[in-house]
Protein backbone atom coordinates (compact mmCIF):
# COMPACT_ATOMS: atom_id res chain seq x y z
CA UNK A 1 0.00 0.00 0.00
CA UNK A 2 1.38 3.20 -1.23
CA UNK A 3 1.98 5.85 1.95
CA UNK A 4 0.06 9.10 0.27
CA UNK A 5 -2.53 7.11 -2.19
CA UNK A 6 -4.79 9.80 -3.55
CA UNK A 7 -3.83 12.51 -0.95
CA UNK A 8 -4.09 16.06 -2.30
CA UNK A 9 -0.25 17.34 -2.14
CA UNK A 10 1.12 20.89 -2.87
CA UNK A 11 4.76 21.45 -3.21
CA UNK A 12 5.88 25.09 -3.74
CA UNK A 13 8.68 25.94 -5.73
CA UNK A 14 8.66 22.22 -7.13
CA UNK A 15 10.21 23.46 -10.55
CA UNK A 16 13.66 22.48 -9.35
CA UNK A 17 15.95 21.62 -6.61
CA UNK A 18 14.48 19.81 -3.21
CA UNK A 19 10.90 20.45 -4.22
CA UNK A 20 11.17 18.61 -7.64
CA UNK A 21 12.20 15.96 -5.71
CA UNK A 22 9.78 16.33 -3.06
CA UNK A 23 7.07 16.15 -5.51
CA UNK A 24 8.50 13.17 -7.30
CA UNK A 25 8.35 11.34 -4.48
CA UNK A 26 4.95 12.45 -3.32
CA UNK A 27 3.46 11.12 -6.49
CA UNK A 28 5.60 7.93 -6.96
CA UNK A 29 4.14 6.78 -3.45
CA UNK A 30 0.59 7.50 -5.13
CA UNK A 31 -0.06 11.28 -4.15
CA UNK A 32 -2.09 13.48 -6.59
CA UNK A 33 0.69 16.39 -6.63
CA UNK A 34 -0.13 20.04 -7.49
CA UNK A 35 3.95 20.79 -8.72
CA UNK A 36 3.72 25.12 -7.98
CA UNK A 37 6.35 27.46 -8.96
CA UNK A 38 6.95 30.97 -10.11
CA UNK A 39 8.84 29.68 -13.16
CA UNK A 40 6.04 28.48 -15.73
CA UNK A 41 8.52 26.25 -17.56
CA UNK A 42 10.15 24.26 -15.02
CA UNK A 43 7.18 24.03 -12.92
CA UNK A 44 5.06 22.56 -15.76
CA UNK A 45 7.88 20.54 -16.95
CA UNK A 46 8.31 18.83 -13.27
CA UNK A 47 4.49 18.22 -13.43
CA UNK A 48 4.68 16.57 -17.22
CA UNK A 49 7.83 14.49 -15.95
CA UNK A 50 5.71 13.26 -12.87
CA UNK A 51 2.51 11.93 -15.20
CA UNK A 52 4.87 10.87 -17.95
CA UNK A 53 6.73 8.28 -15.06
CA UNK A 54 2.93 7.11 -14.76
CA UNK A 55 1.82 9.04 -11.41
CA UNK A 56 -0.47 11.72 -11.19
CA UNK A 57 1.10 15.31 -10.92
CA UNK A 58 -0.78 19.24 -12.03
CA UNK A 59 1.00 22.66 -12.84
CA UNK A 60 -0.52 25.72 -10.93
CA UNK A 61 1.68 28.74 -11.05
CA UNK A 62 2.40 30.95 -8.31
CA UNK A 63 4.94 33.47 -7.08
CA UNK A 64 4.44 32.66 -3.23
CA UNK A 65 4.84 35.87 -1.94
CA UNK A 66 1.83 37.23 -3.94
CA UNK A 67 -1.69 36.97 -2.06
CA UNK A 68 -4.01 36.56 -5.23
CA UNK A 69 -1.61 34.10 -6.53
CA UNK A 70 -1.53 32.20 -3.54
CA UNK A 71 -5.00 31.90 -3.04
CA UNK A 72 -5.94 30.82 -6.62
CA UNK A 73 -2.96 28.16 -5.93
CA UNK A 74 -5.54 26.98 -2.99
CA UNK A 75 -8.66 27.43 -4.44
CA UNK A 76 -7.36 25.89 -7.49
CA UNK A 77 -6.28 22.61 -5.99
CA UNK A 78 -9.74 22.15 -4.37
CA UNK A 79 -11.27 22.94 -7.23
CA UNK A 80 -9.54 19.84 -9.21
CA UNK A 81 -8.38 18.08 -5.78
CA UNK A 82 -11.23 18.74 -3.73
CA UNK A 83 -8.84 18.52 -0.66
CA UNK A 84 -5.66 19.87 0.45
CA UNK A 85 -3.89 16.51 2.54
CA UNK A 86 -0.41 17.86 2.19
CA UNK A 87 1.01 21.56 2.21
CA UNK A 88 4.83 21.71 0.97
CA UNK A 89 6.08 25.22 1.74
CA UNK A 90 9.41 24.92 0.24
CA UNK A 91 10.09 28.09 -2.41
CA UNK A 92 12.54 30.55 -1.05
CA UNK A 93 15.61 31.64 -2.41
CA UNK A 94 18.61 33.78 -0.69
CA UNK A 95 20.07 37.17 -1.21
CA UNK A 96 24.02 37.01 -2.56
CA UNK A 97 26.07 36.39 0.28
CA UNK A 98 27.51 39.46 1.77
CA UNK A 99 27.78 40.68 5.48
CA UNK A 100 24.55 42.08 6.33
CA UNK A 101 25.59 45.75 6.76
CA UNK A 102 26.10 45.50 3.15
CA UNK A 103 22.91 43.95 2.24
CA UNK A 104 20.66 46.11 0.79
CA UNK A 105 17.11 47.14 1.94
CA UNK A 106 15.92 45.94 -1.14
CA UNK A 107 17.35 42.27 -0.66
CA UNK A 108 16.87 42.36 2.67
CA UNK A 109 12.96 43.07 1.81
CA UNK A 110 12.81 40.62 -0.69
CA UNK A 111 14.15 37.89 0.76
CA UNK A 112 11.72 38.09 3.68
CA UNK A 113 8.64 38.54 1.49
CA UNK A 114 9.30 34.92 -0.63
CA UNK A 115 10.90 32.69 2.74
CA UNK A 116 8.50 34.50 5.37
CA UNK A 117 5.74 35.91 3.53
CA UNK A 118 5.58 33.09 1.29
CA UNK A 119 4.66 30.40 4.27
CA UNK A 120 2.41 32.64 6.08
CA UNK A 121 -0.15 33.26 2.88
CA UNK A 122 0.35 29.50 2.18
CA UNK A 123 -0.65 28.42 5.82
CA UNK A 124 -3.42 31.30 5.48
CA UNK A 125 -5.00 30.01 2.79
CA UNK A 126 -4.72 26.13 3.10
CA UNK A 127 -5.50 25.67 7.16
CA UNK A 128 -8.81 26.80 6.28
CA UNK A 129 -9.42 23.73 4.06
CA UNK A 130 -7.41 21.20 6.19
CA UNK A 131 -9.63 22.80 9.54
CA UNK A 132 -12.92 22.12 7.35
CA UNK A 133 -11.64 18.82 5.94
CA UNK A 134 -10.70 17.34 8.79
CA UNK A 135 -7.12 17.24 9.49
CA UNK A 136 -3.57 17.17 7.19
CA UNK A 137 -0.54 17.90 7.29
CA UNK A 138 2.65 20.75 6.57
CA UNK A 139 6.17 20.78 6.37
CA UNK A 140 8.02 23.70 5.44
CA UNK A 141 11.67 23.76 4.30
CA UNK A 142 13.80 25.73 6.80
CA UNK A 143 17.49 25.46 6.99
CA UNK A 144 20.39 24.43 9.10
CA UNK A 145 21.68 28.11 9.08
CA UNK A 146 18.32 28.40 11.13
CA UNK A 147 19.64 26.08 13.87
CA UNK A 148 23.71 26.95 13.30
CA UNK A 149 24.58 30.14 11.61
CA UNK A 150 27.53 31.01 9.79
CA UNK A 151 28.84 34.04 8.59
CA UNK A 152 27.62 35.97 4.98
CA UNK A 153 23.85 34.63 4.83
CA UNK A 154 22.27 36.53 8.09
CA UNK A 155 19.46 38.25 6.72
CA UNK A 156 18.59 34.84 4.87
CA UNK A 157 19.16 32.37 7.62
CA UNK A 158 16.77 34.81 9.86
CA UNK A 159 13.94 33.90 7.61
CA UNK A 160 14.22 30.52 8.10
CA UNK A 161 14.55 31.24 11.88
CA UNK A 162 11.07 33.08 11.55
CA UNK A 163 9.71 29.64 9.43
CA UNK A 164 10.51 27.75 12.78
CA UNK A 165 9.26 29.89 14.78
CA UNK A 166 6.17 29.93 12.70
CA UNK A 167 6.14 25.92 12.87
CA UNK A 168 6.24 26.08 16.37
CA UNK A 169 3.32 28.74 17.28
CA UNK A 170 1.14 27.50 14.18
CA UNK A 171 1.77 23.72 16.00
CA UNK A 172 -0.13 24.29 18.79
CA UNK A 173 -2.91 26.24 17.14
CA UNK A 174 -3.69 23.97 14.72
CA UNK A 175 -2.93 20.49 17.00
CA UNK A 176 -6.81 20.48 17.98
CA UNK A 177 -7.76 20.27 14.64
CA UNK A 178 -5.91 17.08 13.22
CA UNK A 179 -3.26 19.04 11.66
CA UNK A 180 0.22 18.87 11.88
CA UNK A 181 2.87 21.03 11.16
CA UNK A 182 6.93 20.46 10.93
CA UNK A 183 9.79 21.29 9.37
CA UNK A 184 13.03 20.31 7.57
CA UNK A 185 16.48 21.99 7.66
CA UNK A 186 18.62 21.27 4.79
CA UNK A 187 22.44 21.61 4.99
CA UNK A 188 24.09 22.92 2.02
CA UNK A 189 23.07 21.36 -1.51
CA UNK A 190 24.42 21.72 -5.09
CA UNK A 191 21.17 23.45 -6.62
CA UNK A 192 20.00 26.48 -7.97
CA UNK A 193 19.76 28.30 -5.01
CA UNK A 194 23.40 27.29 -4.22
CA UNK A 195 23.85 29.42 -7.76
CA UNK A 196 22.03 32.53 -6.54
CA UNK A 197 23.69 32.71 -3.13
CA UNK A 198 27.07 32.58 -4.58
CA UNK A 199 26.79 34.40 -7.68
CA UNK A 200 28.28 31.09 -9.37
CA UNK A 201 27.15 29.34 -12.15
CA UNK A 202 28.86 26.21 -11.49
CA UNK A 203 30.76 25.39 -7.49
CA UNK A 204 34.64 25.58 -7.61
CA UNK A 205 36.28 22.43 -6.22
CA UNK A 206 37.35 24.38 -3.77
CA UNK A 207 34.24 25.74 -2.14
CA UNK A 208 32.62 22.04 -2.49
CA UNK A 209 35.78 20.84 -0.24
CA UNK A 210 35.30 23.80 2.07
CA UNK A 211 31.77 23.31 2.44
CA UNK A 212 31.84 19.58 2.85
CA UNK A 213 34.93 19.63 5.77
CA UNK A 214 31.75 21.01 7.78
CA UNK A 215 29.89 17.85 7.16
CA UNK A 216 31.02 14.64 9.11
CA UNK A 217 29.33 12.15 6.57
CA UNK A 218 31.69 13.82 3.63
CA UNK A 219 29.09 15.18 1.47
CA UNK A 220 26.42 17.50 0.65
CA UNK A 221 22.95 17.09 0.82
CA UNK A 222 20.83 15.85 -2.40
CA UNK A 223 17.21 16.77 -2.81
CA UNK A 224 16.62 13.10 -2.53
CA UNK A 225 17.63 13.07 1.51
CA UNK A 226 15.32 16.30 1.80
CA UNK A 227 12.47 14.29 -0.20
CA UNK A 228 12.99 11.27 2.29
CA UNK A 229 12.59 13.38 5.16
CA UNK A 230 9.45 15.09 4.18
CA UNK A 231 7.32 12.28 3.14
CA UNK A 232 8.54 10.81 6.41
CA UNK A 233 6.92 14.01 8.65
CA UNK A 234 3.88 13.79 6.30
CA UNK A 235 3.41 9.95 6.62
CA UNK A 236 0.92 8.30 9.03
CA UNK A 237 4.53 7.11 10.88
CA UNK A 238 4.89 10.79 12.08
CA UNK A 239 1.44 11.03 13.21
CA UNK A 240 2.50 12.16 16.97
CA UNK A 241 5.00 14.43 15.69
CA UNK A 242 4.33 18.14 15.76
CA UNK A 243 6.20 21.66 15.70
CA UNK A 244 9.42 19.88 15.46
CA UNK A 245 12.85 20.02 12.39
CA UNK A 246 14.50 17.35 11.48
CA UNK A 247 18.10 18.38 10.44
CA UNK A 248 19.16 17.21 7.73
CA UNK A 249 22.44 18.12 7.37
CA UNK A 250 24.63 14.49 7.34
CA UNK A 251 26.09 15.97 10.98
CA UNK A 252 27.25 20.10 10.29
CA UNK A 253 24.94 21.19 13.23
CA UNK A 254 26.47 19.01 16.13
N1 LIG B 1 20.20 24.23 -1.59
C1 LIG B 1 20.57 24.49 -0.36
O1 LIG B 1 21.76 24.50 -0.04
C2 LIG B 1 19.53 24.78 0.70
C3 LIG B 1 19.89 24.63 2.05
C4 LIG B 1 18.95 24.89 3.04
C5 LIG B 1 17.65 25.26 2.69
N2 LIG B 1 17.33 25.40 1.36
C6 LIG B 1 15.93 25.79 1.06
O2 LIG B 1 15.36 24.78 0.25
C7 LIG B 1 14.28 25.34 -0.50
C8 LIG B 1 14.39 24.88 -1.94
O3 LIG B 1 15.59 25.39 -2.50
P1 LIG B 1 16.45 24.58 -3.57
O4 LIG B 1 17.77 24.34 -2.94
O5 LIG B 1 15.70 23.45 -4.11
O6 LIG B 1 16.69 25.74 -4.67
P2 LIG B 1 16.19 25.89 -6.18
O7 LIG B 1 16.59 27.29 -6.55
O8 LIG B 1 16.65 24.76 -7.00
O9 LIG B 1 14.60 25.78 -6.07
C9 LIG B 1 13.80 26.81 -5.58
C10 LIG B 1 12.53 26.89 -6.44
O10 LIG B 1 11.69 27.90 -5.86
C11 LIG B 1 11.16 28.67 -6.91
N3 LIG B 1 10.83 30.00 -6.41
C12 LIG B 1 11.67 31.02 -6.11
N4 LIG B 1 10.97 32.09 -5.72
C13 LIG B 1 9.66 31.73 -5.76
C14 LIG B 1 8.46 32.41 -5.47
N5 LIG B 1 8.46 33.70 -5.07
N6 LIG B 1 7.29 31.75 -5.60
C15 LIG B 1 7.29 30.45 -6.03
N7 LIG B 1 8.39 29.77 -6.34
C16 LIG B 1 9.57 30.40 -6.20
C17 LIG B 1 12.25 28.71 -7.98
O11 LIG B 1 11.72 29.03 -9.26
C18 LIG B 1 12.81 27.29 -7.88
O12 LIG B 1 12.15 26.40 -8.78
C19 LIG B 1 14.34 26.84 -0.30
O13 LIG B 1 13.36 27.23 0.67
C20 LIG B 1 15.74 27.06 0.25
O14 LIG B 1 15.82 28.22 1.06
C21 LIG B 1 18.23 25.16 0.37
Amino acid sequence: MSRFEDQSVIVTGAGSGFGAAIAKRFASEGARVVVSDIDQDSGARVASEINADGGTARFIPADVSCEAEVQALMEGTCAAQERIDVLVNNAGYSHRQNLTWKITVEEFDAVFAVNVRGVFLGVKYAVPVMIEQGGGAIINIASIGAVAPRPGVTPYNATKGAVLTMTKGLALEVARHNIRVNAVNPVAADTGFMKKATGLDELSDELRASLISTIPRGRMAEPRDIAAAVTFLASEDADFLTGTSINVDGGRSI
